[in-house]
């Protein structure tokens, strides 16, 4: 297993190129099951999650080859309606080849995900809106099985806003007879860049992008060329590295649009941005100020990215209250930022930050994606040195962040244990 070993306190400075954005590519990918023939999908990113989407695609019957950050998809033959635990619990979003096999295949058998380490995350939604459009769903022996002879238009209305929930219905819905509408909708970006996908494919989507959305089904769909939208949470990634390093870092192919809450509470912080040419420059100011958060579903303040402006806190000026509204467990970074002296007090789904002069280096481990994150932020700022272990998290979605971050001046090195 690898480590990152960090020797903090150096001022982060220079340029850094954001990569595609992860969260985007997954359910695009997937999407390609929907029309037969070979899709291209450019700026993908070479990371973890990405592989094993590859390999559920290929199980699935696709021919799947790479060129650099560009992918080909054949699904021409995609014949087996089958996702198993093995994969499924690897990844959570391979579950949204569900609706996909079902409008294609018109069968589907998919395993459960189970649970997380940021939260329960059921896909009740997804099933109850795919039972609407008229599939036939049972569970059995932790797979769900799905039959439906061709989906028909709903008007569905999420209890919660959800990501892969919209996604899911709004991929099923394209084949499926007559409209969908989905209510509630969630407006996350790498939602319209997936309806973009979708549209090109030819399907009928209007509204992507905000709460509600409807689609016209078709009978079929083809095959596709796209680029993958920039990874906003890499690029929000690198803005905070600058900010808590107190840096001068420019941040390119970034859509600063698709990070407007997080701009703002970093300029209340004291973080100058500017964006010249679709180059964001960054500056960390001398003092950090402390501000309040609460995640929200977009444009809200994105939970993506909330332990690492938890990190930022850390050595704020003052106190800062954090609170968190999407994942009922997403503090898990709380008790390792302790660790580097922090001073957190978690209170149901709020932790107060009261800001430190400073952090210091320690062993830390990772324990999901953006915890290991907020756990490198911290080790940036920290002084002497830390060790971040169990980084196979982070390579699910930071693509060669450590070599980037090097790039930009921090000292930080991948070893093995
Ligand atoms: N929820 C339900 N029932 C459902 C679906 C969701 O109760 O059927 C709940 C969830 O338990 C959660 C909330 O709704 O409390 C929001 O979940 P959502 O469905 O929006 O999340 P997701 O689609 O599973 C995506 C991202 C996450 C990101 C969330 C929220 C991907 C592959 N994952 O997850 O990304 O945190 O949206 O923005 O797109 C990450 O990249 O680190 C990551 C966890």
């Amino acid at each position: 297993m690898d480590k990152l070993i960090i020797h903090g306190g150096k001022k982060l400075a220079g340029e850094v190129t954001v990569s595609g954005s992860k969260n985007a590519s997954l359910p695009i990918f997937v999407s390609t099951i929907l029309a037969p023939g070979v899709h291209e999908i450019s700026n993908v990113p070479f990371l973890r999650d990405i592989n094993t989407t590859i390999k559920v695609l290929e199980t699935l019957g696709a021919r799947v080859e790479g060129n650099g950050n560009v992918v080909r998809i054949d699904t021409s033959r995609v014949d087996n309606h089958e996702a198993t635990y093995e994969l499924v619990k690897t990844m959570r979003a391979s579950v949204l080849v569900l609706g996909p096999l079902l409008a294609r295949l018109g069968k589907a058998r998919v395993s459960l995900p189970g649970g997380c380490a940021i939260g329960a995350r059921p896909i009740n939604l997804h099933l109850k809106g795919l039972a609407a459009m008229g599939a036939d769903i049972n569970l059995t022996h932790g797979y769900v099985e799905a039959r439906a002879k061709r989906l028909k238009g709903a008007r569905i209305n999420f209890d919660v806003s959800t990501v892969g929930g919209t996604e899911h219905l709004m991929m099923a819905a394209a084949l499926a007879k007559g409209e969908t509408i989905l209510e509630n909708a969630a407006r996350e970006p790498e939602i319209t860049d997936l309806a973009a996908v979708l549209t090109g494919m030819g399907a009928r989507i209007e509204g992507a992008g905000t709460d509600t959305i409807r689609i016209t089904g078709v009978k079929e769909l083809g095959p596709v060329s796209h680029r993958v939208m920039p990874d906003r949470i890499e690029a929000g990634t690198f803005m905070i590295a600058a900010a808590i390093t107190g840096g001068d870092v420019r941040i390119h192919g970034m859509q600063l649009e698709h990070l407007d809450a997080l701009v703002f509470k970093l300029q209340d912080a004291g973080v100058e941005i500017t964006n010249k040419d679709n180059v964001v420059r960054v500056r960390g100011p001398r003092k950090i100020k402390s501000v309040n958060i609460k995640t929200r579903p977009y444009p809200g303040f994105p939970t993506d990215m909330q332990a690492q402006f938890m990190a930022l806190m850390c050595i704020a000026d003052g106190a800062s209250v954090i609170s968190e509204n999407i994942f009922e467990n997403r503090f898990m970074h709380v008790s390792e930022l302790l660790r580097f002296g922090a001073d957190i007090v978690i209170e149901g789904n709020s932790a107060t930050v009261k800001g430190v002069k400073r952090l210091s280096g320690a062993p830390v481990m990772a324990t999901d994606l953006r915890a290991s994150a907020s756990l490198i932020l911290a080790g940036l700022a920290a002084d002497n040195t830390t060790e971040v272990s169990r980084i196979y998290h982070l390579d699910r979605g930071y693509e060669s962040i450590e070599k980037k971050l090097a790039g930009l001046g921090a000292d930080i090195q991948r070893v093995k244990e």
